[in-house]
């Protein structure tokens, strides 16, 4: 069962519990109450209307107490989610612009990782003086083993952290001396673990180019193969995705990250490709949606694949092995090596 099922569980049982207790102690309540005023009435203490004004009465404050009760403990759960909300937007920016920061400016989309040497605060150094030089447009694939640092690559192409040595640049501009909203602005990537925000499917694909329109939107979504499925949705492009997007399978979501890409339209492209196993018919489809941006020739590819696969048409293959680049060259270039680290991994997977 997923967390999230386990948690949605749990608090159904929590709901259960207080209603339960809740219950009994009112039906408790309400009988001793009876059986009181019975006993008062027999005495000839109070009268049949004062009877059924005390029950009445009782029976109407007992209920807005409930309700009550109710909404000041979901206002509580509701207090815990907004505290959470401002952990996340107290986490400080790891790296902040410069004050005269410039914009960036992509003519070509040339990329060079310069001597970077890089450690997480928390673990051991991940890359150690790194070279690696992407061509204009040249359609780059990154292969390796899992935690071989594929992810953090990219991460510090898009500035996520602060290499500790060396630099990184994008025609010939230092990613340190532009502005980070320029270079995400040129940068479309279709992430590892997409995350969709709690709204619309349209609105979802829509956030990747200001001021989009529906027309564009929906272009986008076809082209990413998914058009088709959000016209079987209740409401469309309008349907709810879901916290997170949890109404969504993970190749759905995963097509809705390329129709975004899509529709951003940008220089450089990065795909860090789902570790998820999908079904084959789903496998195509994503494959076809993502030979469209492959083939697209004015765009700079850097593509992390797990099902190799994927990368066979690309120009230029890297693998790389605990943060060093340990072999390169085309598809078939590596696989003429008989030892290379490539074949291996080509084969494990062809079994
Ligand atoms: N935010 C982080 N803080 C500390 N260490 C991290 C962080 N992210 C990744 N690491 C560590 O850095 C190393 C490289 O991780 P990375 O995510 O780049 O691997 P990867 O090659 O993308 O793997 P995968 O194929 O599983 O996606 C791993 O050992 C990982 O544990
Ligand atoms: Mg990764």
């Amino acid at each position: 069962m997923s967390d999230v099922a386990r948690m949605d569980v749990e608090e159904i049982k929590n709901h259960f519990r207080l209603a339960l207790v809740g219950g009994a102690w009112y039906i408790c309540m309400q009988f001793s109450l009876l059986l009181y005023m019975i006993h008062l009435r027999r005495a000839g203490a109070v009268t049949v209307g004062d009877f059924m004004f005390v029950m009445t009465v009782t029976y109407f404050l007992v209920d807005n107490i409930w309700n009550l009760v109710s909404q000041v403990s979901d206002f509580a759960s509701k207090l815990g989610d907004l505290k959470s909300s401002f952990s996340v937007l107290r986490t400080p920016q790891e790296l902040i612009d410069k004050p005269d920061a410039r914009d960036l400016k992509v003519l070509k989309g040339e990329i060079i990782f310069k001597d970077i040497s890089f450690k997480y605060e928390s673990g051991e150094q991940i890359f150690h003086k790194l070279n690696l030089h992407i061509k204009a447009g040249e359609k780059v694939g990154l292969v390796g083993y899992s935690g071989a640092g594929k992810s953090t690559l990219v991460a510090l192409l898009l500035k996520n952290f602060k290499i500790n040595g060396g630099d990184i640049l994008i025609d010939n501009q230092t990613i340190y001396d532009v502005s980070s909203d320029s270079l995400r602005a040129q940068i479309a990537v279709i992430p590892q673990d997409t995350m969709l925000f709690h709204r619309s499917i349209g609105e979802n694909i829509g956030y990747a180019k200001e001021n989009a329109t529906q027309k564009e939107i929906e272009k986008a979504a076809s082209l990413a193969n998914i058009h088709e499925f959000i016209f079987t949705c209740a409401s469309g492009y309008d349907t709810l995705v879901g916290e997170r997007g949890i109404k969504l399978s993970g190749g759905q979501r995963q097509r809705i990250a390329i129709a975004r890409a899509m529709l951003k339209d940008a220089p450089i492209l990065i795909l860090d490709e789902a570790t998820s196993s999908l079904d084959s018919r789903t496998e195509r489809q994503i494959q076809a949606s993502l030979n469209l941006l492959i083939e697209d020739k004015s765009k700079t590819l850097i593509a992390i694949a797990h099902r190799l696969s994927t990368l066979k048409h690309l120009d230029r293959i890297i693998v790389l092995d605990k943060g060093k680049i340990v072999e390169e060259g085309t598809h078939e270039e590596l696989l003429k090596n008989d030892v290379s680290l490539y074949k291996k991994l080509w084969e494990l997977q062809a079994i």
